[in-house]
């Protein structure tokens, strides 16, 4: 059981959303917490959840309760891994660094992305304790994907995730009005030359334009099997929504598939996670692992993730917040927060392991 006495003025991850659109810039803020258009998907992947509720067992016996979970024949010490966001360094100085370190201290492994603002082994030296997987963007120049894939590798990552929902960015239109473009002193990392600044012709959001010109907005399921073919390292495709296409995904081989919708960010109206992730985990049917993210904000969130089927969720917006508010520490107290929020559902929910929630739990 996680202690919560003295974590400070920050009960739930709602606060640290206030207090971090108190602390970042407005480019940043807009950048974090935008959705593509109308935010329709934005919100919904959170009233999803809301409209979902437990008919929880009672005298079930849950004194202790065991949060660890297996993904992909590894043990998780619970189910919540850190998504991959771009640019953490427009949170805090430390950025990804403390995301490393904060992410080992509390038991949870990292996805770090293509487009980190620290490079892949800056971060892998800063936490070495630490579980790392590499999220993936395709370039069109399959030179510059292979090396950051052996990058990946060399520094231990221990899986890839292709992100297969973005072809081209989604559009956000505060990104679009402010001209995104990372500040002075920033840079995407991984990348060299002038693809690292993201830059604006000044008419658009630089990273609108950066995903139209440089990553590859034509792949297919054979550049799954070519990704799958070029490593030994697991590999994951994040951005399912639907039964078919994760079959298809589990035919190419893959480790894993992430129901996701990208936090909303992408195609607006699309399906809220948690309501694509039934027909996505009857299709996978044990064959890999299921993940999912989007909206993820509160312990029950993750109950009724685990009942519906994942082995695991991954939270974004709320480790650019606990990052804002307090770098390292604020990350720490973000996550443990949340794991007593899911400690506490399980307790009251009767189930004393993540094995015990099914989906005749939840209405
Ligand atoms: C993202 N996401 C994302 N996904 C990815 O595969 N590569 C990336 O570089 C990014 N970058 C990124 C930046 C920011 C600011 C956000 C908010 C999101 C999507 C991310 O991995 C995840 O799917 C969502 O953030 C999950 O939703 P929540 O937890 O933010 O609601
Ligand atoms: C985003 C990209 C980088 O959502 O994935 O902003």
């Amino acid at each position: 059981m996680v202690d919560l006495r003295g974590t400070g003025d920050l009960v739930n991850l709602a606060e640290f959303e206030a207090a971090a659109k108190e602390r970042l810039s407005p480019l940043a803020w807009d950048y974090y917490s935008s959705g593509a258009m109308d935010e329709i998907t934005l919100h919904d992947n959170r009233e999803a959840f809301e409209r979902i509720a437990i008919r929880y067992h009672v005298l079930a016996g849950t004194a202790q309760r065991d949060l660890t979970t297996q993904i992909m024949g590894r043990q998780h010490e619970w189910p919540v891994l850190i998504a991959p966001t771009a640019f953490a360094r427009l949170a805090h100085d430390d950025g990804e660094i403390a995301v490393a370190r904060a992410a080992a201290a509390e038991g949870v492994a990292q996805v770090l992305s293509t487009l980190s603002t620290t490079s892949i082994e800056d971060v892998a030296r800063a936490a070495p304790g630490g579980r790392r997987w590499f999220q993936l963007y395709v370039f069109r120049d399959r030179g510059l994907t292979t090396e950051l894939v052996r990058r990946a590798e060399a520094a231990g990552y221990e899986a890839i995730v292709m992100t297969v929902d973005a072809p081209l960015l989604g559009r956000r239109e505060r990104d679009a009005r402010n001209r995104f473009t990372l500040p002075e002193g920033l840079t995407a990392a991984n990348l060299s030359g002038s693809l690292a600044k993201i830059g604006t012709d000044g008419l658009d959001s630089g990273l609108f334009q950066f995903f139209a010109s440089v990553l590859d907005p034509g792949l297919t399921w054979d550049d799954v099997e070519w990704l799958a073919s070029l490593t030994n390292l697991p590999v994951l495709v994040k951005g399912v929504v639907r039964g078919d296409d994760a079959e298809r995904a589990v035919e190419r081989g893959v480790g894993g598939v992430i129901v996701s919708n990208h936090g909303g960010r992408q195609l607006d109206t699309s399906i809220a996670s948690i309501d694509a992730l039934p027909e996505v985990a009857e299709a996978v049917d044990g064959r890999a692992a299921v993940l999912l993210d989007g909206g993820v904000r509160r312990g029950t969130d993750i109950v009724k993730a685990l009942a519906l089927g994942a082995n695991a969720v991954l939270i974004g917006r709320p480790v650019l917040w606990g990052l804002a508010v307090d770098g390292e520490e604020g990350v720490r107290r973000m996550l443990q927060i949340l794991r007593a929020e899911l400690d506490l559902a399980m307790a009251l929910c009767g189930a004393a392991s993540v094995e015990e929630l099914w989906p005749d739990l939840l209405v």
